[in-house]
């Protein structure tokens, strides 16, 4: 029997460790809905994400491990790369394409699913299922470039620009220099948001959308993460107690003060 190594923990999820060539992570309600998605992927031969391989006898989510480097929290230097960020719009590309024509079963449970918002958020109709928390450190790194995507926790029906606004937001990143992580500062936004956008290949009608989808985002995003602090407590409360919601709204006004200078990058 291998040993269990302790992986890097994230904001929410306790106990993820490795055991050979699997990773073990506890059982959540999503789980079921999140191993239906991968076997689609893994059906149809995307190469990027991991195999859901059923549950050990603790009762604990098996994966499969993807070889590469993952970066911590912050992120370091090396994975403000533009060559890796420009690979991250093309796997989410793969990602998208590969997703496209999976249906979930009816009643499938996403992790949205468990919180309640009163009154409901209207999101823009989903037209697929997706990540949708493709943050540095859920990007595996092979040779620089992005190679697999890990921890679909948040996966879930949504669309395509919604994920990959906000795989920007996270990569880019769209928010005020105050708040790029220190190991990134400097970073050129307004020309990583055009290389993300070019290696994605959005279309011209994504690109004039993306900027007011961002904007409009974070008010949504805002109710999500407050709701999911009072609902679900554990991280999500910790996450809102440092102050994640005056984050998203300073991140929010820095998308409206930069609007045209967006626009007209992504021209
Ligand atoms: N299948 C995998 N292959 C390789 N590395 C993995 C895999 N799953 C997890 N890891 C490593 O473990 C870390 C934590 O795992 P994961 O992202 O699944 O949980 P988490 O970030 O703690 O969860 P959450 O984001 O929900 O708080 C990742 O950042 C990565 O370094
Ligand atoms: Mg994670």
């Amino acid at each position: 029997m291998d040993a269990e190594v302790p992986l890097p923990r994230g904001d929410v999820t306790e106990g993820v460790v490795r055991v050979g060539d699997t990773v073990r992570r506890p059982h959540q309600p999503q789980s079921e809905a999140v191993a239906g998605y991968l076997r689609h992927l893994a059906d149809v031969g995307f190469d990027g994400s991991p195999r859901y391989l059923g549950r050990d006898d603790k009762g604990r989510d098996v994966l499969t491990y993807l070889d590469g480097d993952v970066a911590g929290d912050p992120p370091e230097p090396w994975a403000a790369d533009d060559d890796l960020l420009a690979s991250v719009g093309a796997l989410l590309r793969r990602l998208h394409t590969a997703s496209a024509g999976y249906v979930p079963p009816a009643g499938a449970l996403w992790r949205r699913g468990l919180v309640v918002l009163d009154p409901p958020i209207e999101d823009p109709p989903p037209e697929l299922v997706s990540h949708l928390d493709v943050t540095p450190q859920n990007v595996v790194v092979r040779d620089g470039r992005a190679a697999g995507l890990i921890d679909f926790d948040l996966a879930g029906p949504t669309t395509r620009l919604l994920d990959v606004y906000n795989t920007a937001m996270h990569w880019v990143p769209l928010r005020p220099a105050e708040d790029v992580w220190p190991t990134w500062r400097g970073v050129d936004r307004v020309a990583r948001l055009r290389r993300f956008a070019d290696a994605y290949g959005l279309t011209a009608g994504e690109r004039v959308a993306l900027p007011d989808l961002g904007i409009a985002q974070a008010d949504r995003t805002w109710l999500r993460m407050r709701a999911s602090a009072e609902q679900l407590g554990g991280g999500w409360a910790r996450m809102w107690s440092e102050g994640v919601g005056d984050a998203i709204r300073r991140r929010q006004r820095w998308m409206i003060g930069h609007r045209s200078e967006l626009l007209d990058a992504l021209q």
